[in-house]
């Protein structure tokens, strides 16, 4: 029964640091892992590549109901492609965020998403674990940092993966992402009840692996 495996839903804006901290989370308990992001950007991918229209909501729904692909070793396929950099692209991610607003492609990927809850636990790394896809998770975190902190990461990280990077870019990206994300309809990003918050503005990634164990033991 999958509703008797624990979850811990990370939830927060781009760049937060989620996706790092929510891995590591997941590496020491010897949990799965869902960067629930990844199947948003694979969706955005998928629609570029074969030319859907932005404005083609069933298009783009169809790009996320028949998203083939997998997981393996820190490394993500679209068909079979690795496309584990390629995803990472800010062109991506931005028509991601676009594509998100639509409730077509939420409904499309949330069985895709349940499916990642299996024994011993799950790590769930998004914008709406803990609102929609998994409300009744024993855990939830809200990670947020400053709009500053989290340009600095997003440039570094780009940066270091050979993209191009530009800080001015980069904090309006986030600030316009941010507002996309916090003020759609559908699945709006915001803390799910019960969540805790933690700011890592001023934090190393370990340190807030070390408090979000910390709330998961104390459980
Ligand atoms: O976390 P990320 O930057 O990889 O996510 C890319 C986009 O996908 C983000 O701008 C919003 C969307 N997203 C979402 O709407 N719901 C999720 N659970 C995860 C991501």
């Amino acid at each position: 029964n999958a509703a008797t495996i624990p979850v811990i839903a990370i939830d927060g804006p781009t760049a937060s640091g989620k996706g790092t901290v929510a891995q590591k989370v997941a590496q020491h308990l010897g949990f799965h892992y869902l960067d629930s992001g990844a199947l948003y950007r694979l969706t955005a991918l998928s629609a570029i590549r074969r030319s859907v229209a932005m404005t083609d909501e069933h298009g783009l729904a169809k790009s996320a109901e028949h998203l083939h692909c997998h997981f393996d070793g820190g490394h993500i396929f679209l068909a079979n492609e690795d496309v584990t950099q390629a995803i990472r692209a800010e062109e991506v991610g931005n028509t991601a965020s676009k594509i998100a607003v639509l409730a077509t492609v939420r409904h499309a990927l949330y069985g895709l998403q349940l499916s990642f809850r299996k024994a011993p636990g799950l790590v769930a790394d998004g914008r709406d674990m803990g609102t929609v896809i998994f409300p009744h998770a024993p855990l939830k975190v809200f990670l947020t940092a400053s709009v500053e902190a989290r340009a600095q990461r997003r440039y570094k990280q780009l940066i270091d993966k050979g993209f191009p990077a530009n800080m001015e870019d980069l904090s309006k990206d986030l600030r316009e992402r941010d507002a996309r994300d916090m003020n759609r309809a559908s699945a709006p990003l915001k803390p799910a009840e019960g969540a805790y918050l933690l700011d890592t503005s001023d934090m190393t990634a370990d340190e807030a692996v070390k408090q979000v164990l910390g709330w998961y033991a104390a459980l």
